[in-house]
């Protein structure tokens, strides 16, 4: 059975039917599938309920895996990340316990590890528990948001380098929340402010929470211009949100979609388990 393709919006988002990710995906369903991830920047699969073993074998498809960082919450050196505001024996964590706190970090448009000097390529996340309201997760497209500007402004921003920096991002939720060895793993990095898809050609802005500053421009400056690109990426029009049903799982491309989580009733279990294919080089 071939796959099918549906666009979920006019310029982000499809979902994916005809495919059973707990079984290995033929060459051909695959190479449907990234074709449709180049086009698309995010897919949703429904009904996937998979294992992490599973879940895996699936990312690894896409390229090696990163492994989580130290200053993980849920641990580091792991190719799994777990989301959960469940702690081990099940029961809710309180939302100023320091886990929380650094989750929240996801509730900022930001695009994954863009803090790395080589950013990822791609992040899976599969919905274990979801809850029944709230707790979206919404993805922006930042090609829409560098085709939508004038070919001048576009010109403009070619070539700059934007300075990323994971230690100025959790800076704004907490100064306090990053330890010295934390910093230290993560120090700032220099990412292109524009990027091409290296099969589609198709350019577009590569911004978001990590954007601290831009190389050789006045911070005040630099930091107007980084604003006024998120918000311009995050217009409605760019933007799909994704409503949970338990065990979907979204894929979305981190070269050029923002996207952020959203808060949900504490009450109700999320648990989601996310991979995360590696980038292939740097970008500046
Ligand atoms: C992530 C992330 C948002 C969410 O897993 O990288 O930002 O909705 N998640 O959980
Ligand atoms: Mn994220």
């Amino acid at each position: 059975m071939a796959i099918t393709v549906k666009r979920l919006t006019q310029h982000i988002a499809a979902e994916i039917t005809g495919v059973d990710l707990r079984e290995p995906v033929s060459d051909v369903d695959f190479r449907d599938i990234q074709d449709a991830f180049d086009e698309n920047s995010i897919l949703v699969f429904r009904g996937q309920d998979i294992t992490d073993e599973q879940q895996i074998a699936f990312s690894e498809r896409f390229g090696p895996l990163e492994l989580t960082v130290s200053s993980n919450p849920a641990g580091a050196g792991t190719v799994v990340t777990i989301l959960s505001n469940l702690d081990e024996t099940g029961a809710v964590i309180p939302s100023q316990d320091r886990r929380m706190v650094f989750n929240t970090g996801n509730q900022m448009w930001h695009t994954d590890s863009s803090f790395k000097d080589v950013p990822a390529t791609a992040s899976l996340l599969s919905g274990r528990q979801v809850p029944p309201e709230g707790g979206e997760t919404e993805f922006a497209s930042m090609r829409a948001g560098f085709e939508s500007l004038s070919e001048d402004r576009q010109q403009a921003l070619s070539g700059l380098v934007c300075v990323h920096d994971f230690a100025y991002s959790r800076g704004l939720i907490d100064p306090n929340l990053l330890r010295d060895r934390d910093k230290r793993e993560l120090p700032p990095v220099r990412q292109a402010l524009i990027r091409a898809n290296p099969s589609t050609g198709r350019k577009n802005l590569f911004v978001g929470a990590h954007a601290s500053y831009i190389d050789g421009m006045p911070l005040k400056e630099a930091r107007i211009l980084i604003k006024e690109l998120n918000a311009h990426v995050i217009q409605p029009e760019f933007v799909y949100r994704h409503q949970w049903r338990g065990h979907d799982l979204v894929m979305w491309d981190n070269r050029c979609a923002l996207h952020r989580g959203r808060p949900s009733d504490p009450t109700f279990a999320r648990v989601m388990h996310r991979t995360t294919v590696a980038g292939i080089g740097r970008t500046a």
